[in-house]
């Protein structure tokens, strides 16, 4: 198979770039931490990550504490530092103003620390970063070329959701910040860090490529009776070549969501909790856009307690609308080539939910407008577990607009029982005759 090559390539290439692993943390200096030897494994995307320049100097940036904002110093320490150093933050650090980090070339952060954004409300949403795509908004942002950001376990990134839930619940359209953004970076990896409480998602991958993400522990818990909102794991969008593996996610929005251009990406040995699912979509929302999400294998992640475990939503060709601030449809594109292989599904209400009718309810309707956005080659492999009793005797829904758009869909060794010992799948709009073994029911 595609993979195989490459994999011993990696590990040949691995191997010769340890030994010569130029990076030495300060032997005076025992809590700065050293950049790990993590590679995408055991699939990588397609290709080989480039290879990290020598890092050659350091910056240590010394907290301020109390609460005083440390973006200014921060700053400085990553253009002291740009091209060649690494930045080294073993301190606790506020960040109380937006910083725009798009300028790097070669940078490593050791975070050995802890950073928490300052919950000004009103500061932020007049001063974050602010992007057409989902009206989402940012803290910060990180872009540039070969930078890697690696916590070696300790290191904390906390957003500190809670004033912002508590508005939320208040104010629908507060725009809360995404707690890490990618935005054009070119190679670079984030590793070993623990999040905790976004205001909104976790991490957007957007206008980037090879990409590997690698040992996080994302939590997000509320404190009172106003709920975490979004809290999306990670969302990759127009990104090419990204790899997310071994971490563990403890959220109430989608694990791993793929959005508009998402292609050749890896997600494997995730353990997923309390989710929306690992996602694609949703994709063909809006009439003047093409949407290409190709070539994702997840593979070996486990999902529970969550309402999806695998998950395709795109929208059909007729203007839908589905909640108050969220409408859509008519959208082109395509879905293809997507793999979930090696899927444990523990307590979900829908073990795989494909839906080609996002947001319609009206069938016929969406029927009348078949998708704009066709799905195919699709493959459900080694898919095993337990549903929720919220769709018992039902365990999957596999829902399209029209056979011409829906087709190439495989699933094999997929064996998901529902609390009443039963599997029922709903299959509609497509030729089912790749689903070995399944149940079908129509509607
Ligand atoms: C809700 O938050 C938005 C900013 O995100 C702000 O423009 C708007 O005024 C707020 N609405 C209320 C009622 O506070
Ligand atoms: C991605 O790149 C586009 C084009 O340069 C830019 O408009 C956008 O702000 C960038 N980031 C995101 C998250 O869309
Ligand atoms: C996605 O890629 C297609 C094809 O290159 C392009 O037409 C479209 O504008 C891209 N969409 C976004 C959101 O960048
Ligand atoms: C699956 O992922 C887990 C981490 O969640 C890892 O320990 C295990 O080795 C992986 N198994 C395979 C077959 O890749
Ligand atoms: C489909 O995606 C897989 C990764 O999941 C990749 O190995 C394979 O080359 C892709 N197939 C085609 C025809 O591009
Ligand atoms: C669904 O749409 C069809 C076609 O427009 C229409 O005839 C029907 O009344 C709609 N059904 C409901 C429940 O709105
Ligand atoms: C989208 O789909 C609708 C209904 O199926 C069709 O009338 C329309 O021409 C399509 N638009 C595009 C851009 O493909
Ligand atoms: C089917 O999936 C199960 C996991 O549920 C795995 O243990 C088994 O090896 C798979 N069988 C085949 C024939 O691949």
């Amino acid at each position: 198979m595609f993979w195989k090559a490459t994999e011993a390539t990696a590990i040949a290439i691995l191997a010769t770039f340890a030994a010569a692993k130029p990076f030495v943390a300060s032997p005076s200096d025992g809590s700065i931490i050293s950049r790990p030897d993590v590679e995408p494994f055991p699939h990588n995307s397609g290709r080989l990550r480039p290879v990290s320049s020598p890092r050659t100097k350091t910056c240590s940036v010394t907290a301020l504490g109390g609460g005083e904002d440390d973006a200014s110093q921060i700053l400085d320490a990553f253009h002291n530092c740009n091209s060649g150093g690494t930045i080294v933050l073993d301190g606790d650090y506020t960040i109380a103003t937006a910083l725009d980090l798009t300028f790097l070339d070669s940078v490593d952060v050791a975070l050995s620390g802890s950073i928490t954004f300052k919950a000004d409300i009103n500061y932020w949403v007049a001063n974050s970063f602010k992007y057409d795509f989902q009206s989402s908004t940012a803290f910060w942002k990180i872009g540039g070329k070969d930078v890697n950001i690696y916590g070696g376990g300790v290191g904390v990134i906390d957003g500190n959701g809670q004033p912002w839930w508590d508005g939320f619940a208040s104010n629908s359209s507060l725009l809360r910040p995404i707690s890490l953004v990618l935005d054009g970076l070119q190679g670079g990896s984030v590793t070993g860090i623990r999040m905790i409480n976004p205001p909104n998602w976790f991490n957007l991958i957007a206008n980037s490529s090879d990409i590997l993400i690698s040992d996080m522990v994302l939590t997000a818990k509320s404190s009172n009776s106003n709920p975490v909102k979004n809290s999306d794991g990670w969302d990759t969008y127009r990104s090419d070549h990204v790899v997310i593996q071994n971490s563990v996610i403890d959220n109430t929005d989608d694990c791993v969501s793929f959005k508009p251009n998402s292609t050749n990406i890896v997600v494997q040995g995730l353990n997923c909790h309390g989710s929306h699912g690992i996602s694609v979509g949703s994709l063909g929302q809006y009439v003047e856009q093409y949407d290409i999400v190709e070539n994702v294998y997840i593979y070996n992640n486990t999902m529970s307690d969550a309402s999806d475990a695998a998950r395709i939503k795109v929208w059909p060709g007729v203007h839908s609308d589905f909640e108050p601030i969220l409408s859509g449809g008519g959208g082109s594109g395509y879905v293809k080539n997507i793999t979930y292989e090696k899927y444990e599904s523990t307590n979900n209400d829908w073990a795989i939910e494909v839906n080609q009718c996002y947001g319609q309810s009206n069938k016929t309707l969406c029927e009348l407008y078949p998708s704009n956005m066709t799905i195919s080659d699709i493959y459900f492999i080694d898919i095993w577990g337990t549903t929720s009793s919220k769709y018992d005797p039902k365990v999957g829904t596999l829902v399209c607009s029209s056979p011409e758009q829906c087709y190439n869909f495989y699933a094999k060794n997929v064996s998901v029982t529902s609390p009443k010992g039963k599997s029922q799948w709903v299959c509609s709009n497509f030729d089912t005759s790749g689903l070995e073994g399944f149940d079908c029911i129509s509607g």
